[in-house]
């Protein structure tokens, strides 16, 4: 199909919030989502992501800020004067119409007469042509899944927000659903704001992820970004998986020297959102699969200025790729390893003395004031559907 040139432009936020009585749902936010951007919004049940996406939808009244769209103030307009269209988890397609008629339907609803050309270039997209006249219960979840985006861009909308769209399927065609989606959004160039809790589906298809918790934003950016460099252990635990060693700080240079369990690491200064004092409490982040594992007989052989820890397999589990290891030491109880298969050590065993090592520039740094277990699913608020802050 011919690609669809929007006139609009940035959709932004600006001092939204949403409170429910005596509840915040959505603390007030600022938030700018690019024309033409493959957005998501990522975060636990509970966090805000509906809220917001209905408030930009205009489904939902904001109890303080603007909505603005290419610069037009848009707060005030009703949900249908809006240039946006709403996909929603049930994908809520006409159960008596054929796949044409579904999609056809807003334009049928706006009195354009020939819909063929329009609808046809739609299945084409979605990759539904041979479909076109079987009814929604003839389809698979993936494939109505496709009819109801189809549905959504025929009425050329300049945002397509999408709640949680891939929650019915399973996994597989959940994953082939994403790389389709995103290959949609990159054939037509509409603004998607795509909601998840799902942290694998935010960075395979997103441009920029926002972090959610608690009805907060609490990071911002592309997906190789926050996973890097995770500036909280929301960010660091909920995107992943990342090892939190708490220490105290000896020394702030170019790097930053730090005592932890009973030895030395060391972490990029530029890499460190917490003070850099002398004196003072630091977590030190570093993800599972940037550490090596030696056994310790081998642990001469370990390159000279890497970061080392010494402790015991506790726990070990092949998962075709990689093994991912727990280690117990004396500077963490659980200290998660990913390992890919290549060479595997035989010796590397529950049981077995090692050291772990690793490349210093691999290391981050977090203020130590927060919680370790923030995002993590030990965490109480992440768990809970009420999030009473
Ligand atoms: N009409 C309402 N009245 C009172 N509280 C509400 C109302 N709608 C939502 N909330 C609360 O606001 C918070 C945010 O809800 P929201 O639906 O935005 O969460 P979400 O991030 O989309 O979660 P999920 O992933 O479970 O869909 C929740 O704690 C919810 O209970
Ligand atoms: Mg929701």
């Amino acid at each position: 199909m011919t690609q669809q040139q929007t006139t609009g432009g940035d959709v932004r936020l600006t001092g939204i919030s949403k409170t429910y009585g005596s509840f915040t749902a959505v603390h007030p936010l600022d938030l700018t989502v690019p024309q033409g951007s493959f957005f998501a919004l990522l975060g636990a049940s509970g966090c805000g992501k509906t809220t917001t996406l209905r408030i930009i939808a205009g489904l939902e009244e904001a109890t303080t800020g603007t909505v603005s769209l290419g610069g037009k103030d848009i707060t005030g307009l009703p949900a249908y004067k809006r240039p946006v269209n709403t996909v929603f988890q049930s994908y809520a397609l006409f159960p008596h119409l054929d796949i044409t008629e579904n999609i056809a339907f807003g334009l049928r609803r706006r009195g354009v007469k020939s819909v063929r050309k329009q609808v046809g270039d739609m299945l084409e997209l979605v990759q539904l042509g041979d479909f076109a006249r079987r009814k929604p219960h003839q389809l698979s979840g993936g494939q109505q899944q496709r009819v109801a985006v189809a549905r959504a861009l025929i009425n050329h909308p300049q945002v397509l927000l999408l709640d949680e769209p891939l929650g019915a399927l399973d996994l597989k065609l959940r994953r082939r659903m994403q790389l389709e989606l995103k290959r949609i959004q990159t054939e037509v160039g509409i603004t998607f704001v795509h909601v998840t809790h799902d942290q694998e589906e935010a960075m395979t298809m997103a441009d920029t992820v926002a972090v959610m918790n608690g009805g907060r934003v609490e990071q911002l950016g592309a997906p190789a970004d926050l996973y890097e460099n995770p500036k909280t252990t929301f960010v660091a635990n909920f995107l992943g998986t990342s090892n939190l060693i708490e220490g105290e700080i000896a020394g702030c240079g170019t790097d930053i020297v730090v005592s932890a369990g009973g030895g030395k690491l060391r972490l990029p200064g530029d890499r460190c959102s917490a003070p850099a004092v002398t004196g003072g409490r630091v977590l030190l982040g570093i993800r599972p699969e940037k550490i090596s594992l030696a056994h310790a007989d081998a642990a001469g052989r370990i390159a000279e200025g890497r970061n080392r820890v010494t402790g015991r397999i506790v726990d070990s589990s092949f998962i075709g790729v990689s093994t991912q290891y727990v280690v117990e030491s004396p500077a963490g109880r659980e200290l998660q390893v990913y390992e890919q298969n290549i060479e595997r050590d035989a010796r590397l065993v529950p049981g077995a003395e090692v050291v772990l090592h690793w490349n210093p520039a691999h290391t981050f740094g977090l203020d130590a004031s927060q919680s370790k277990l923030a995002g993590t699913m030990g965490d109480a608020g992440v768990e809970t559907v009420e999030d009473v802050s």
